[in-house]
């Protein structure tokens, strides 16, 4: 791999060729016209004043911005081998440590492996009857005319679903207590990643950082009662804790680690993105009350009052939509960042090992090329045809490639039952005046929460099964 003094020398020499973009540094910029903490203004500015590719320098990095379809496909998937994470998912090892999502080469091969099993589509028909109990009994929770965050709600019903499909556990009591640590390091993320050598700062404990300490500590103490109480009950179900108890070495310091990083990796890239991914759609639902109607008419009467269950996922079409639509205009993983390991060629240009490239979902998807009138929730983008004509790598909420989301078809899956289990008896209006606001951290959170109007629907109060508690946990 060249030096860096090397690449600066062919830089001089004109052997590299820069797509056009900013000719001063992005510090300059990020001082007089953005705000750093949302990178997304930076990124729509790069695809509106650029178009297809853009390029920047921070401080000496050289960074590109990709927003055609034809270069997402070259980097997610051509030339995938030449890429490794960028260095602000480096960063989130901090919480996250070396699981699925940071780990790189031979190591994330063996954890992708391992984790396979759960998420083959055989066993995803096992969590549905789980996912629809978790979602009842928030659903019979609720109470007609309250006022709720929704996404807090959205987060431990999501929660609690990987809880129990994936890791055999029941996480209710301490669903508020780990929710709240994470909000917590969420909160700190932004800060975090721009922080230089913020990994040891995080050792020192400073004023101000010591919550991050604290947050993962809390974290950490729930994870390895869950690893623990798996060990003692000689759990045997399947789960993917259990594949991956199986899989783990010797008992020791680094494979307690490893596994702890396991654990978290999932739980975190599990329930967050899919409760921001109905949080946002509630919410768009909400404003769009000829969409919500039809999302209505839909589950009644494909559901006829019944239960849903995993049989009822394919006819439920609209409902898919809404939520595809949904996760169009607010992607839960709203960004992805790459690092080359050597040079590399995009189209007609050339550029040098360490580029940082660039993708966004958020920027990609509300692209008018690609979708029309891109601001307009219209979930008839996702009938077949209109899927058909579009090209790939127009619309890739999960990513594509080798690292693309190991969790899709859960989360579809998932995605549909709660959104018709929770809407067959209600309807749900944003409070007047709430702010909404989305905030691009790890994952694209509402950032003032959702206030929303619980209404129940008319007729439908009759809809009151409560959870079957007599079903064994799934998985
Ligand atoms: C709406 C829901 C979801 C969205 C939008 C989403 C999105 C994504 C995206 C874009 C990636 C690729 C990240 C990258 O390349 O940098 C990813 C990876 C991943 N997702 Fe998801 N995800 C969702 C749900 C889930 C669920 C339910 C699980 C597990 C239960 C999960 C587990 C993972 C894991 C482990 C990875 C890392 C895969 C790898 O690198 O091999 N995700 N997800």
């Amino acid at each position: 791999m060249a030096t860096a003094a090397q690449n600066d020398l062919r830089e001089r020499s004109g052997r590299y060729h820069f797509p056009p973009g900013f000719q001063r540094n992005l510090l300059w910029f990020a001082l007089h016209k953005f705000r750093p903490a949302n990178p997304i203004l930076l990124f729509q500015h790069l695809a509106d004043t650029y178009g297809d590719i853009a390029h920047y320098k921070l401080a000496w990095n050289h960074i590109v911005f990709l927003n055609h379809p034809d270069y997402i496909r070259e980097v997610l998937v051509v030339q995938n081998d030449n890429f490794i994470k960028e260095r602000t998912v480096q960063r989130t090892k901090m919480l996250l440590g070396e699981g699925m999502i940071t780990s790189e080469g031979e190591q994330h091969r063996r954890q992708r492996q391992v984790a396979q099993p759960a998420f083959h589509r055989q066993r995803i028909p096992e969590y549905a009857s789980a996912m629809v109990d978790e979602a009842i009994r928030v659903r019979e929770n609720w109470r007609d005319g309250e006022q709720r965050d929704i996404a807090v709600d959205m987060m431990h019903l999501t929660l609690n679903v990987v809880a129990r499909t994936l890791f055999a556990t029941d996480l209710r009591e301490e669903a508020h207590e780990l929710a709240d640590a994470i909000n917590r390091i969420m909160g700190l993320y932004n800060f975090l990643v721009m922080l230089p050598a913020a990994e040891w700062l995080v050792h020192v404990r400073p004023p101000g950082l010591a919550a991050f300490v604290r947050a993962r500590k809390r974290i950490d103490a729930v994870v390895y009662r869950t690893i623990e109480a798996h060990r003692r009950e000689r759990s045997n179900s399947g789960s993917l804790l259990d594949l991956m108890l199986a899989a783990a070495p010797e008992r020791s310091p680094a494979s307690e680690q490893s596994l702890r990083d396991q654990v978290i990796t999932i739980f975190l890239a599990g329930y967050e993105t899919v409760a921001n991914a109905l949080s946002w759609t509630w919410y768009l639902l909400s404003q769009n009350r000829e969409c919500e109607h039809r999302f209505h008419a839909e589950i009644d009467r494909e559901l006829q009052g019944r239960q849903p269950a995993f049989e009822d996922v394919p006819r439920l079409r609209y409902t898919e939509m809404v939520l595809a639509e949904s996760m169009r205009l607010y992607p839960p993983a709203w960004a992805m960042g790459w690092y080359a390991r050597n040079d590399f060629r995009l189209g007609e240009f050339f550029l040098p090992a360490k580029t940082t490239v660039l993708i966004s979902q958020f920027v990609t998807h509300r692209d008018p090329r690609f979708f029309p009138d891109p601001l307009r929730f219209d979930p008839e983008r996702f009938i077949p045809e209109a899927k058909a004509r579009r090209a790939k790598f127009t619309y890739f909420p999960f990513g594509a490639g080798t690292r693309q989301c190991i969790g899709e078809s859960f989360a579809w899956m998932e995605g549909v039952l709660l959104l018709a289990t929770l809407g067959q008896k209600w309807k749900l209006a944003l409070v007047p005046g709430h702010r909404v606001e989305p905030e691009p951290l790890i994952t694209l959170r509402p950032k003032y929460g959702m206030r929303m109007l619980i209404e129940a629907r008319p007729g439908r109060n009759a809809i009151s099964e409560p959870p079957d508690t007599t079903r064994p946990h799934v998985a």
